[in-house]
């Protein structure tokens, strides 16, 4: 598997640090509130699972499944809930927790959603950020990483469905993508 990266971005030490820093902000910043974290599925499941236990707050988590990539290298645009929440978020204050904000379709959509559904908040902690790819404007409020414009996968993010399990991100070899 590792040999099909061409360069690493983001080391696993560098993951530990992003998750300590980003938890140590949220945790001061949500000091007088009761978070609700909400993991998009899949790529948020290595961050969730390590930036959650950097948080020293009362929360509560929960997770939907949303793609718009279905596969290959690029947005397709069409955002598709393929798992709903199983709570409502009615007067929460949210905190989403992403993997990537590339183009911003995703994170755009659900933002929306998400206020349609009456939270009280919503903010967005995102350990990568390309903001290159932007094809709607945002800018999350947390950020681990900015990345330039190149396909990466790890620790979380994929291509068709393999590196999830890389402990780090990195950048796949064209040659993987292009044949
Ligand atoms: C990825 C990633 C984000 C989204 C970011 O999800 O996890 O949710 O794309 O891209 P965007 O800013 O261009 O919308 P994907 O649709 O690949 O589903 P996955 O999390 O199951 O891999």
């Amino acid at each position: 598997m590792n040999n099909d990266i061409s360069k690493v971005l983001v080391t696993e030490q560098e993951i530990v640090q992003i998750c300590k820093t980003l938890g140590g902000k949220i945790t001061k910043d949500y000091q007088d509130k009761q978070p609700i974290l909400i993991g998009l599925l899949k790529g948020c499941m290595p961050f969730m699972s390590d930036l959650s236990r950097q948080i020293d707050l009362k929360f509560d988590m929960a997770y939907m499944s949303v793609s718009s990539y279905h596969g290959g290298i690029a947005s397709s645009g069409d955002v598709k809930i393929k798992m709903d929440l199983d709570i409502s978020i009615k007067g929460r204050d949210v905190l989403i927790v992403e993997d990537i904000v590339d183009t911003a379709n995703t994170i755009v959509t659900i933002v929306e959603l998400f206020k349609h559904r009456g939270a009280n908040s919503v903010k967005i902690v995102t350990l990568l950020d390309k903001p290159e790819g932007r094809l709607r404007p945002f800018e999350p409020e947390y950020v681990g990483r900015v990345i330039p414009k190149e396909f990466v996968v790890g620790y979380g993010l994929d291509y068709n469905e393999y590196y999830r399990n890389l402990p780090y991100v990195g950048v796949l070899k064209p040659e993987i993508y292009n044949h």
